[in-house]
């Protein structure tokens, strides 16, 4: 059995969310004080900090030049839905339904938007699609990194760079730490809270020239609601991409993303974002391996996740109790966890499986993670030697 004695050391910073992430390393509201607070967005100096998040953005992900970035309405989800809902029903789809985002995105297209041709290429939690199903005249809409269950795309091979259809991709928990393959997408999407530790609220569009192709040569057979319209007289909105939102952005978050971002160039760019975010799944595995009670959710090791890193319990006892009683015990040795103040957060998914899920983004650091494994071992022997008790009164 782990060890039941309080380990000595603790997570320098106990915040282990999936989102909002950890702000970054040496982080403090002073970070904010060049905000344009008060400002009118539309006016010169705020229009080029958003424009300046966009650049930054740009650059630092090695997006193509001639793609379009914009920061939209509604964080993640509001980029997401303006691209479904303004480019899908051109031809038939194909979605990868593999945890409860893109089963979402799933449920959005098939329900709601309620597209005819529409595929569902499902897989459990812990495991990918049937990636060779996806037809390369259809679109494609998929997440990069499925957040809740710990699962990643390891490559595009599986798209066709000759294809017809636009590949939309959810990249909210993998942009800034996994390698994004540009000419396999047309439409990436992520939100401020995640890799780079932003407050939330806002969300970033980007489209390939394909996808502005979409915009320009199709209309939906339904109505778009403003926050949703990237088009205007049959014309792109340019301004959506050189910062001229179509709602009102938060200039303190604005003024938040950029120090992510310049944070982010501080310490070395792409590669050095995705080397500490490895470094931390790398830890994580380090400590899985070496138990017997604990594993990934992911089974393909391949396809684990180095942000939303998904932990399952395996020890026998566990996996014969029923479902709640599994949630229960599980729950419990995160809210231990919680209480001892050295990880907030870490409780699988709602609609995941039982278990842990810890976020291994780059704002988090690795000696935090190393920290708080030991951790983990305390607050297990705690819920196994609660449950022996119980079994034995
Ligand atoms: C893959 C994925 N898609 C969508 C979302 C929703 O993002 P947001 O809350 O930024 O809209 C999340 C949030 O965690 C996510 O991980």
């Amino acid at each position: 059995m782990a060890d039941a004695a309080k380990p000595d050391i603790r997570p320098h910073n106990p915040d282990f969310s999936s989102g909002p992430c950890a702000k970054r390393p040496g982080y403090s509201l002073a970070a904010l004080e060049g905000a344009l607070l008060g400002r009118s967005h539309r006016a010169k100096e705020p229009k080029a900090r958003l424009a300046e998040v966009i650049e930054r953005s740009k650059t630092l992900l090695g997006m193509p030049a001639d793609w379009r970035l914009g920061i939209v309405p509604a964080s993640d989800t509001g980029a997401v839905e303006m691209a479904l809902w303004s480019l899908l029903g051109a031809r038939p789809v194909d979605v990868l339904a593999f945890e409860s985002f893109s089963e979402a995105w799933a449920t959005d297209i098939v329900k709601q938007l309620k597209l005819k041709d529409a595929r569902v290429l499902a897989a459990p939690y812990g495991k990918l699609p049937d990636l060779a199903a996806v037809d390369p005249a259809h679109d494609v809409v998929l997440a990069w990194n499925g957040t809740t269950s710990g699962v990643r795309l390891t490559n595009a091979d599986f798209i066709s760079a000759n294809r017809e259809g636009l590949v939309i991709c959810d990249a909210t928990s993998a942009a800034f730490a996994m390698d994004l393959p540009w000419h396999k997408l047309d439409v990436v999407t992520w939100s401020w809270q995640k890799v780079l530790g932003g407050e939330a609220g806002h969300g970033m569009l980007a489209l390939s020239p394909r996808a502005v192709e979409r915009l320009l040569t199709y209309k939906p057979a339904w109505p778009l609601p403003k926050i949703f319209r990237l088009t205007s007289g049959g014309k792109l909105t340019e301004g959506i991409f050189k910062g001229e939102t179509i709602n009102t952005p938060s200039m303190l978050c604005v003024e938040d993303a950029l120090d992510g971002l310049r944070w982010a160039e501080g310490i070395g760019g792409l590669p050095a974002l995705i080397a500490r975010s490895e470094a931390n799944l790398a830890a994580i595995a380090d400590f899985v391996g070496a138990r017997d009670w604990i594993d990934f959710l992911a089974e393909d090791p391949k396809t684990r996740s180095c942000t939303s890193i998904c932990l399952k319990i395996v020890a026998p006892w566990f996996t014969v109790l029923e479902a709640d009683q599994q949630a229960e015990a599980a729950k419990k040795i995160s809210s231990l966890l919680e209480k001892a103040g050295v990880a907030y957060d870490i409780a699988a998914y709602r609609d995941a499986p039982p278990g842990l899920r810890i976020w291994g983004g780059a704002t988090v650091e690795t000696d935090d993670i190393v920290a708080l494994l030991p951790w983990l071992d305390w607050a297990y022997t705690q819920v196994v030697l609660e449950v022996s008790r119980q079994a034995a009164e």
